[in-house]
């Protein structure tokens, strides 16, 4: 197996990281466009192997696609991160440009490769890679964010309850943003469900810092979160190499579930070694569906923005 991770910044370190000291793949190749960054954190990563005791041989590259050939799985993070004031939605003049010219690449030398997006915004930068894809399998390009937004969720509520976040089970679906929409609905506690156990008032804070958990991070750092989204893209990186039939959710092509058509949304998916192996439709309540509508409406705004930039 060979996993590349493009960009080496925050979150593609953490990523490539995570990768190598669970040994998913023989050989991990970093890429940046920065000249050294790649080579620097990879050589780094690599001196970890023998007190972290891994085997994964991590190597790393300026912008040399010919290193990451016969890729498996490729997770693209490359591009800008938000900052104070900034909404994801802000950032897609440039890191449209940025996926379009990744995504050509990495399929040039990896043209059976499974591609996890990363990159904001998210939703619209999975249509950007499948259309740089040519559109050829839906199922190969997937995007993180509803891994990393549920585990938001998910810790927010053992802090409420202090119990151990193991125990939290959740499914969040639409896009990623404020608009979100977590489920309680089906949301539980070993079982139980949350809404037993959480009374509502506090429920709905939760759910309101979830939606809003990217820019809490965003005002204390500066820059946006690294080790939960790294950490998930890793788990859909598993997920995919040891054909784990997992069910996450995930940002997918979506061509009639739902209702909707010809666009990128978060909903429950099965993770295999096919990428996305089945997406699970839920029976949703009229407000859960309103939800998930608005949310798909907003994509659909940034959609048109892309689709003005005439890149395609
Ligand atoms: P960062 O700035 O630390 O790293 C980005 C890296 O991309 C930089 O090293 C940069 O040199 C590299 N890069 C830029 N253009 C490139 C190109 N053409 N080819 C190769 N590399 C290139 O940013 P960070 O924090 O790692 O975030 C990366 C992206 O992920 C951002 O767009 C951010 O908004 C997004 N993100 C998405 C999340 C999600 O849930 N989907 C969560 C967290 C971040
Ligand atoms: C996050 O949710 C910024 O999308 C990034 O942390």
């Amino acid at each position: 197996m060979k996993i590349t991770v493009v960009g080496a910044g925050n979150v593609g370190a953490t990523c490539a990281d995570a990768c190598a000291r669970q040994e998913l793949a023989n050989e991990v190749v970093l890429v940046d466009i920065k000249e050294g960054l790649a080579e620097g954190k990879s050589l780094d990563m690599w001196e970890t192997s023998p007190i972290s005791l891994y085997d994964t041989r991590i190597t790393g590259s300026t912008n040399d696609y010919s290193k990451t050939a016969g890729s498996d799985v490729v997770v693209i993070t490359s591009g800008l991160p938000r900052k104070p004031g900034m909404s994801r939605d802000d950032l897609i003049s440039t890191n449209a440009k940025i996926v379009k010219s990744v995504t050509e690449n990495v399929i040039q030398h990896s043209p059976e490769a499974i591609v996890i997006v990363v990159s904001n915004p998210l939703d619209v930068m999975c249509y950007t890679a499948y259309l740089a894809t040519g559109k050829k399998n839906k199922n190969k390009v997937i995007g993180m964010a509803g891994i990393l937004d549920t585990a938001r969720y998910r810790s927010f509520l053992a802090l409420e309850l202090n119990c151990s976040p193991k125990d939290i089970q959740a499914v969040l679906m639409g896009g990623h943003g404020d608009t979100m929409v977590p489920l309680p609905r089906y949301t539980t506690v070993s079982g139980i469900p949350v809404t037993e156990l959480v009374a509502a008032d506090k429920l709905d804070a939760i759910i309101e810092r979830t939606k809003k958990g990217g820019g809490e991070l965003v005002n204390l750092m500066g820059t946006s979160a690294w080790y939960a989204p790294g950490t998930a893209a890793a788990q859909m990186v598993e997920a995919i190499v040891r054909d784990q039939k997992r069910i996450f959710p995930c940002c997918a092509w979506l061509e009639g579930e739902y209702g909707l058509n010809d666009i990128y949304l978060g909903v429950p998916v099965k993770l295999g070694k096919e990428g996305i192996e089945e997406i699970i439709e839920l029976d949703l309540t009229d407000d859960e569906k309103a939800l998930v509508n608005d949310s798909a409406e907003h994509v659909r705004e940034v959609m048109k923005v892309l689709d003005g930039m005439d890149l395609f």
